[in-house]
C-alpha cells in the first residue's frame, strides 16, 4: 500500500516537473520569437533616432545618403579635440561627398568634457554645431543648448578663413565671438574645439572620405 502510494507521489512529481518544463520552453520559445520580431524594428528606429538628431548640424545642405550608415571611428590618440575615440559621419549627394559631421569632446568645459557635433562642408564651412552632452552650469554654461540660446548658431558658415584662426575666440579674448554673460570657460572650449576640428577637417579631408564604412551592429 505504501508502495504504492509513494509510486503515485513520485510520478505525480515527474509529470507536474515535465509540465512546468514544456511551460518553460514555450514561454522561452515566446520571448526569443517576440525579439527577434522587435530587433528589426528597434534598429530601424535607433538608426531614425541618429539620423535626425544629426540633422540639424547639416543645416542648409542638400544630401540624399543614410547619414548613419558612412561612420568611421579615429581612434584616440589623435589630433581633434577628445581623448576618447572620435566619431565622423561621411555625408553624401550621389556619389560627391558634401560634408563630414564630427562628434568631438571639448576637454576643459568648466565641468568637464562637453560632447557635441560639428558639421563642416566640402569647403571647410560650419554647417551646425549642437552640443550633445555636458555637466555645465545651469542658467551659465548651459545656454551652449539651443534651446536655452542661440549661442552656438554663430559658428554657422564660417570656416578657418572667416574669421582667422587668430579670432576663433571670445570677444574678451580679442576674437569675434560672442561670450556667455559670467561665463568664459564653457565658450572658451567650445571655440577651441571648434577651430581644431576646421584645422583637422583640412588636413585629413581626402583621407576621411577614403576611409572604408564601418559596418553598423
Ligand atoms: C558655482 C559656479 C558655477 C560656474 N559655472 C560655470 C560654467 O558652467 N561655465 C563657465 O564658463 N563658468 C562658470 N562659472 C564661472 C567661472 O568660474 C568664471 O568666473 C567665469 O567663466 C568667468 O570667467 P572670466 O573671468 O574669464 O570671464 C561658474 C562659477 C561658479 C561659482
Amino acid at each position: 500500500m505504501t508502495t504504492a502510494v509513494s509510486a503515485m507521489a513520485e510520478r505525480s512529481i515527474w509529470s507536474s516537473g515535465v509540465t512546468l518544463a514544456v511551460i518553460a520552453a514555450i514561454c522561452a520559445s515566446l520571448v526569443a520569437l517576440t525579439w527577434q520580431l522587435t530587433a528589426e524594428r528597434i534598429e530601424a528606429n535607433e538608426k531614425e533616432w541618429l539620423a535626425r538628431s544629426l540633422q540639424p548640424a547639416l543645416a542648409g545642405l542638400f544630401f540624399d545618403s543614410p547619414v548613419t550608415e558612412s561612420m568611421i571611428t579615429i581612434t584616440a590618440p589623435h589630433d581633434l579635440p577628445g581623448t576618447e575615440d572620435a566619431i565622423i559621419y561621411r555625408v553624401y549627394s550621389g556619389e560627391d561627398p558634401v560634408a563630414a559631421l564630427f562628434i568631438v569632446s571639448a576637454r576643459d568645459g568648466y565641468a568637464g568634457p562637453i560632447r557635441f557635433l560639428v558639421g563642416i562642408a566640402m569647403d571647410g564651412t560650419v554647417t551646425g554645431v549642437r552640443v550633445l552632452q555636458h555637466r555645465e552650469t545651469p542658467g551659465m554654461g548651459d545656454r551652449i543648448e539651443t534651446h536655452k540660446s542661440d549661442w552656438v548658431l554663430q559658428f554657422d558658415g564660417l570656416s578657418l578663413r572667416d574669421p582667422e584662426p587668430r579670432y576663433w575666440a571670445i570677444k574678451g579674448d580679442g576674437g569675434q565671438f560672442d561670450q556667455l554673460t559670467g561665463a568664459s570657460v564653457t565658450p572658451r572650449a567650445i571655440i577651441k574645439a571648434i577651430r581644431v576640428t576646421l584645422a583637422y577637417f583640412e588636413v585629413n579631408r581626402d583621407a576621411i572620405f577614403a576611409a572604408p564604412a564601418e559596418v553598423q551592429e
